[in-house]
């Protein structure tokens, strides 16, 4: 099947800049779906002087005539959407029921899982912590797959199952809290107040988001899917137990979004210069030194959602090629190609070597004890950020794109250099409607 839908999927530890490209992409699309993860996303979007850092609700959402969706595959928080909503409103974004919507099956995040994210963390010993984004991403999702404990976005639209659902699970979450951390009982009845009304703010927005999807997909209607998180934070095939409880690689999308696998469409693969992390796990290529703390500084590397340092170091092109072979990735998004100015010679890690033999075979699970191969380029030192064209770039900056489309065996379609919309060149693309 032929279609406009594109998958945006980021290929390294989440942040690659996937806000930016889903905004530039989005204005030719009729939908935009968030297919996994939650509120531990934060996708920045500039238009004009403006910064928008959203969460929850698509990026879409700044585009005239596209339709957001969250999709069933996606942790919903109705707190967090509703505070993300009304801050956009007041910001002047039309944010309704025509341009926002939620899967009624989607798993809601509801006080508990946020505080037993926070709980069970602090009761980690130091090396076991994951660093979570405290989001009540990992317990919501266990809750789902537990099926008994789960509330489900439609049940936020029926007060008299809600209320019994709250105060069941409410009864027995504070038991196990209190067993295992001495924690202070919640107070359900306050609680279904509050979601109660919370439903009520939400009720005309959660519907049967799949049925409307496959409908569109029917009728080629172009759908793009924003990944959120990235490769190395997937739940099965990233750096486990150091990732994220959902499927964030466009293998996700069609569960995550409830549509046929055929309709994933093309999918672009972010990946930025060099790679960041944050919160713990392996993380071969990081230079915890004066490198590392250049291109923190150079890049802003501070968390969106919680405004954490992020752990700065080379790009990792073993790790890369693995993520773009798992998504069946059709084009590269090269993004922050910027902040490698003026760091000197670059490097590239081509692979890992283990007790002294080189792997074969990248292995998410065989990363702790690895050293790296490197091949080191020139850098360049002039500024870049106005450059429009691949052939305005400085030589050593086109050679570095072109070994990066080399070893990932994947043309690089765009390259990003700096945050605006304009900060965009357009390369070996075959992704049509990229506005700038
Ligand atoms: P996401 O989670 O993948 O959407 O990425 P984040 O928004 O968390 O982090 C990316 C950061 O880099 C944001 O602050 C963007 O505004 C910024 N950004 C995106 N592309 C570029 C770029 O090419 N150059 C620079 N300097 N910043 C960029
Ligand atoms: P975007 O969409 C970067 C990381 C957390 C932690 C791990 C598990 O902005 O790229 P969680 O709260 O999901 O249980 O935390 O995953 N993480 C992200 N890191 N960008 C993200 O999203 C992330 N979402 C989760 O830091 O290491
Ligand atoms: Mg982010």
């Amino acid at each position: 099947m032929s279609s406009r839908n594109v998958t945006v999927v980021g290929l390294q530890w989440g942040d690659e800049g996937k806000g930016k490209i889903v905004d530039a992409l989005a204005g030719h699309m009729k939908y935009v779906v968030r297919f996994c993860g939650g509120a531990n996303a934060g996708h920045t979007v500039l238009v004009g002087d403006e910064k928008f850092a959203l969460h929850l609700i698509p990026c879409g959402v700044l585009r005239k005539d596209v339709c957001n969706v969250v999709g069933s595959g996606v942790a919903f928080d109705p707190a967090t959407a509703w505070g993300e909503l009304s801050a956009l409103r007041e910001r002047g974004v039309s944010v309704t029921s025509d341009n926002f919507k939620v899967s009624s099956t989607a798993s809601v995040v509801m006080p508990w899982h946020k505080l037993q994210d926070t709980l069970s963390e602090n009761a980690l010993a130091k090396g076991k912590k994951i660093g979570t984004t405290a989001r009540g991403i990992g317990p919501c999702y266990s809750d789902k797959a537990n099926r008994t404990t789960a509330i489900r976005a439609a049940d936020l639209t029926n007060p008299a199952i809600l209320t019994e659902k709250i105060r069941s699970i409410v009864e027995i979450k504070n038991c196990i809290f209190g067993a295992l951390y001495n924690a202070e009982p919640m107070d359900a009845e306050a609680m279904i107040t509050e979601y109660i009304a919370l439903g009520e703010n939400l009720a005309d927005m959660i519907c049967n988001t799949g049925g409307i999807l496959r409908q569109a997909v029917a009728d080629g209607t172009p759908i793009l899917f924003e990944g959120g998180q990235g490769s190395m934070l997937d739940v099965d095939h990233g750096t486990y137990p150091f990732v994220t409880s959902s499927n964030v690689t466009a293998c996700g999308v069609p569960s995550g979004a409830g549509i046929p696998p055929s309709a994933v469409g093309r999918v672009v693969g972010l990946i930025k210069a060099y790679s960041t992390r944050v919160g713990e796990g392996p993380f071969p290529t990081e230079q915890d030194n004066e490198i590392g703390d250049k291109i923190r500084e150079a890049g802003n590397e501070y968390g969106t959602t919680t405004g954490r340092p992020r752990r700065c170091g080379w790009f990792d092109a073993f790790a890369a090629k693995f993520a773009t072979d798992l998504s069946g990735v059709d084009e590269l998004a090269l993004s922050l190609l910027d902040v490698l100015t003026g760091m000197g010679d670059l490097k590239l890690c081509t692979g890992y070597r283990s007790e002294g033999k080189e792997l074969t075979m990248f292995d998410p699970a065989n990363m702790t004890d690895v050293e790296c191969i490197y091949e080191t380029l020139p850098g360049w030192d002039c500024d870049i950020t106005g450059c429009q064209t691949f052939e305005e770039l400085p030589i050593e900056a086109q050679n570095y794109v072109n070994r990066v489309e080399e070893i990932l065996q994947t043309p690089v379609g765009f390259v990003s250099v700096g945050p605006e919309r304009s900060q965009t060149i357009v390369h070996n693309s075959k992704t049509e409607g990229l506005d700038k």
